[in-house]
């Protein structure tokens, strides 16, 4: 197979004005939108990255994708950068730099621990994400272990149990039911191995679960529990003990690290008396071949066991920098401005005529900063389309990797997302309504501007329209550019 060379060495161009920390390129109008920093507690990357409107001139993007993938923390940035010299290979070096890569590696791991106030046995493995620890979990499973789920999970916390005994749980609507149908189906299980798997906060309606409840309720039972805190660290204190879980999972780059790293953490025996997740170096004490020439192999029993290959040093080290930082911003503070922005958007969203915030547990739930909603008459690329092109917002559209939650949110909604068309008339009524929905989520680099900027995006295009058409391709919606064309 021949490779196209010229494709492969084609350097990256960034659009230009748009490279963080350099001053805005001129641009025509001035750019609109606040600069973001001020009024956000932890500086982030980006703040001062333009972008492109559709009816001309540019904009200071406006984050609001965060529980996609968060920005970089300024904090973790400069911590990597200085720790960059000082990269090493980790654990097997006898030089001066591996030395220190792994001393890092390993302090990276107790800042993770502290961070999430794990139990003195407790292990944390450094993984690549969510996704990869939960199935790192799964693949530890005692055999015939029996996994309780509720299908309002995340694909990551829903798919990796399929090779054992699943229960699927309805979705609740309320915490109590939630609690209630966890502890009914524990008490009608046999006897044997059981796991629950929950999401401490859902990544489409930001609703934070009863973990603490649920835990009991597994414990009643002789269950154990494993906590998806992908969406619920970045923005909640996650503490093992007192929540009484059995491991946490979550993902560096919804922590403001993008590095690829993720971590589990938590109990040690059943991850001990299961094969490594990885077979390889790293994860085997000694090697060797028997005079049958087969290879006999002994593991390691700690974190190791189940890191095999080369450790991703600067993923778990950015990865801990960012505990530190939210640590020391102080959680009840980051709540708190959190807290007060998310009652900004949901109070401006109820003034808007169309607009369905999605709710299983309704409007008393506790929330993080994530949230979704239809909009009545536009399919929700549509609108996530002209969020971006007409104003420089960045949300999300789709299911969101949460099939049967959306299901369960949207009831008879038809599965196909339909055609974006033109513009839909202020009026349209219920329209062109699909199973996707849209999501914005934010966290602590969200300047307030940013949220203002939305709710007025989201007023205006219900209220007014789109001021641009659109197309669809590929499935989504896209800005027309013959309409760019026309226009001149
Ligand atoms: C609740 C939840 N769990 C798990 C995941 C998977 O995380 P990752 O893609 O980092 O593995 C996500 C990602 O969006 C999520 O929102």
């Amino acid at each position: 197979m021949s490779v196209d060379t010229a494709v492969l060495c084609e350097p990256v161009t960034l659009p230009t004005g748009t490279a963080p920390g350099t001053a805005p390129a001129p641009a025509s109008p001035a750019p609109t939108g606040r600069r973001a920093s001020a009024d956000a507690p932890l500086p982030v990357l980006g703040d001062d990255v333009l972008a492109p409107l559709v009816t001309g001139g540019e904009v200071f993007y406006a984050a609001l994708d965060y529980a996609a993938s968060a920005p970089v923390l300024r904090r973790v940035w400069d911590d990597v950068a200085a720790y960059a010299p000082y990269y090493g290979s980790v654990h097997r070096g006898a030089g001066h730099l591996s030395q220190v890569s792994t001393r890092l590696y390993e302090e990276s791991r107790a800042t993770v621990a502290r961070f999430l106030g794990c139990r003195p046995d407790d292990e944390v493995v450094f993984t690549r994400a969510t996704t990869d620890s939960l199935n790192l979990l799964a693949r530890a499973l005692p055999t015939d272990t029996r996994v309780f789920v509720f299908e309002t999970e995340h694909h990551a916390s829903l798919l990796p149990w399929r090779g054992h005994r699943t229960t699927c749980l309805r979705a609740p609507r309320t915490p109590d039911e939630a609690v209630a149908a966890l502890d009914e189906a524990l008490r009608a299980a046999p006897a044997g191995p059981k796991l629950v798997c929950v999401t401490g906060a859902s990544n489409v309606t930001g609703e934070i679960w009863p973990v603490r409840e649920l835990a009991a309720a597994a414990h009643r039972h002789g269950a154990r529990i494993v906590l998806d805190a992908a969406q619920l660290a970045p923005h909640h204190p996650v503490d093992v003990s007192e929540l009484d879980v059995d491991w946490v999972a979550f993902s560096g780059h919804k922590l403001y690290a993008p590095f690829g790293a993720g971590v589990l953490a938590g109990r040690t025996d059943w991850l001990r008396a299961a094969e490594p997740y990885l077979a390889g170096g790293g994860a085997s004490k000694r090697v060797v071949r028997d005079a049958d020439g087969a290879l006999d192999v002994e593991w390691h029993t700690g974190a190791a066991r189940h890191e095999a290959g080369s450790p991703n040093v600067v993923g778990a080290y950015a990865l801990a920098a960012a505990c530190r930082a939210l640590e020391e911003a102080g959680f009840d503070r980051l709540v708190r401005r959190e807290q007060r922005l998310l009652a900004r958007v949901l109070d401006g969203l109820a003034d808007v005529p169309g607009v369905r915030v999605l709710s299983l547990f309704g409007p008393e739930a506790e929330r993080v900063g994530v949230l979704s909603f239809v909009v009545d008459g536009w399919n929700s690329s549509h609108f996530a389309a002209a969020l971006s092109a007409e104003y420089g917002i960045g949300v999300r559209d789709g299911m969101f990797c949460a099939h049967p939650l959306l299901r369960a949110l949207l009831g008879g909604a038809p599965d196909e997302p339909g055609e974006c068309g033109g513009a839909p008339a202020p009026d349209a009524g219920t329209g062109e309504r699909s199973l996707n929905a849209v999501r914005a989520s934010f966290g602590a680099g969200t300047p307030d501007e940013h949220v203002d900027r939305f709710v007025r995006a989201v007023r205006e295009l219900v209220t007014e329209g789109p001021r641009w058409t659109y197309r669809t391709e590929d499935g989504r919606c896209v800005p027309d550019e013959d309409a760019a064309t026309a226009a001149g």
